[in-house]
C-alpha cells in the first residue's frame, strides 16, 4: 500500500486527505501541530469510510515518526496573512515553520517526493528543497494545476459546454504572476481563439488572475481550499500511478526558459520520478517575458530569505 503524508491538517490538508482517501490512492497521516484536532479528522473520515467505500487507513497524528517511509508528502503547513503582516513578514514566518517541517520530512521520509502548498508557492518550495537535501525532481509545488482548472472552468461556463473538453496551460508564478497561455487552450482540440472574442478570453484571464482573491472575499475568513485539495490529488495520483502526465506544476528550472535556480510554474512531465522532465513551450516574446518577471519576483524572494549563493534567476 502506497504511504502519503499531509502535513498541515487545516483546510486544505483534510480536504486533500479526504479526497485521497475517496479515491483509495493509499494510507494517509495526517501532521498538524494542534493537538487532538488530526486525530478528530482521521477518525471522522475512518468513520465514513463504510459509508464512502474506502478501505485507506486514515490517521492524525502530531508526531512526525508517523510519516515514516511514505511515498508522498504534501506540505500545507503555513500562517495565512493577517492585517497587518507584510508580505516579508508571511513569508519569514512561513518559511520558518515549513524549514523545521521539511526537516522532518528529510529525516522521517528520506525517499519521498514532497508536493510543497503552503504561500507564497514559489518561493517556500525552493527553501523546501534547500533544507531538504533532495534531488529537484523529488520537490515540486502545486500551482498551475489550480490556476488551470479556474480558467477551464471560466471556459466551460462561457461557452456552455463540459469542463472536461477545456484543454490549458497556466505557466508562472502563483498569484499576480500567473502567465495563462491561450495560444495553448482548445475545447475538444479546437483552438480557443476560434470560439471566442480576444476581448472575451481577455476577462476570463483577469478573472483567473485574481482566482483566489474573488474566493477570499466571499468566505470572509480563510482562503480557496475545494479546488487546491482536487489539484493536490491530481498530483499525488499523477505519481502513484505513474501517469507521465504533462501538468503545469512549479519545478526548478536550470537554464529552460533562460531561468535559472528559481522554481517557477512550468509544463512537467510527472511520473514515479517526481519531475521527470521540464517541457520547453515555444513561448512568444510577450510570454517570455512574462515568465522571467516571475523569476525576477522570485529571486527577491530567495534573496529575502537568505539564498544569496546565486544571483542568475534571468540571464540575459
Ligand atoms: N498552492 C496553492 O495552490 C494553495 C492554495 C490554497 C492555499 N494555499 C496555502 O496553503 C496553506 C494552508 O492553507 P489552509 O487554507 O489549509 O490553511 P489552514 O489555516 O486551514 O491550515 C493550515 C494548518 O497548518 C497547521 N500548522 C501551522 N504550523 C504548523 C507546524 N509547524 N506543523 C504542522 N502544522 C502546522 C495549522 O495548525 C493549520 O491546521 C496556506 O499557506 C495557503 O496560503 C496554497
Amino acid at each position: 500500500m502506497n504511504k502519503i503524508s499531509i502535513i498541515g491538517a487545516g483546510n486544505v490538508g483534510a480536504t486533500a486527505a479526504f479526497i485521497l482517501a475517496n479515491k483509495e490512492l493509499g494510507d494517509i497521516v495526517m501532521v498538524d501541530i494542534v493537538q487532538d484536532m488530526p486525530r478528530g479528522k482521521g477518525l471522522d473520515m475512518s468513520e465514513a469510510s463504510p459509508v464512502q467505500q474506502y478501505d485507506s487507513q486514515i490517521t492524525g497524528t502530531n508526531d512526525y515518526a508517523e510519516i515514516a517511509d511514505s511515498n508522498v508528502v504534501i506540505v500545507t503547513s503555513g500562517l495565512p496573512r493577517r492585517p497587518g503582516m507584510s508580505r516579508e513578514d508571511l513569508l519569514q514566518k512561513n518559511a520558518d515553520i515549513v524549514g523545521s517541517v521539511t526537516e522532518q520530512i528529510a529525516k522521517y521520509a528520506p525517499h519521498a517526493i514532497i508536493i510543497m502548498v503552503t504561500n507564497p508557492l514559489d518561493i517556500i518550495t525552493y527553501h523546501a528543497w534547500k533544507v531538504s537535501g533532495f534531488p529537484s525532481n523529488r520537490v515540486m509545488g502545486q500551482a498551475g494545476i489550480l490556476d488551470s482548472a479556474r480558467f477551464r472552468y471560466f471556459i466551460a461556463v462561457e461557452l456552455g459546454v463540459s469542463v472536461e473538453d477545456i484543454s490549458t496551460l497556466v505557466l508562472g508564478g502563483y498569484g499576480d504572476t500567473m502567465v495563462p497561455l491561450p495560444r495553448y487552450t482548445s475545447v475538444a482540440g479546437i483552438p480557443l481563439t476560434e470560439l471566442m472574442s480576444e476581448e472575451t478570453i481577455a476577462q476570463l484571464i483577469e478573472r483567473t488572475r485574481h482566482g483566489g482573491g474573488e474566493i477570499v472575499e466571499l468566505l470572509k475568513t480563510g482562503s480557496a481550499f475545494y479546488a487546491p485539495a482536487s489539484a493536490i490529488a491530481q498530483m499525488v495520483e499523477t505519481i502513484i500511478k505513474d501517469k507521465k502526465r504533462i501538468l503545469p506544476c512549479s519545478a526548478y528550472l536550470t537554464g529552460q526558459y533562460g531561468i535559472d535556480d528559481v522554481y517557477i510554474g512550468v509544463p512537467i512531465k510527472l511520473g514515479i520520478g517526481g519531475v521527470e522532465e521540464i517541457i520547453e513551450l515555444q513561448l512568444t516574446e510577450s510570454e517570455l517575458a512574462a515568465l522571467q518577471k516571475s523569476a525576477s519576483v522570485y529571486r527577491e524572494g530567495i534573496s529575502f530569505l537568505g539564498y544569496r549563493n546565486s544571483s542568475r534567476a534571468v540571464r540575459k
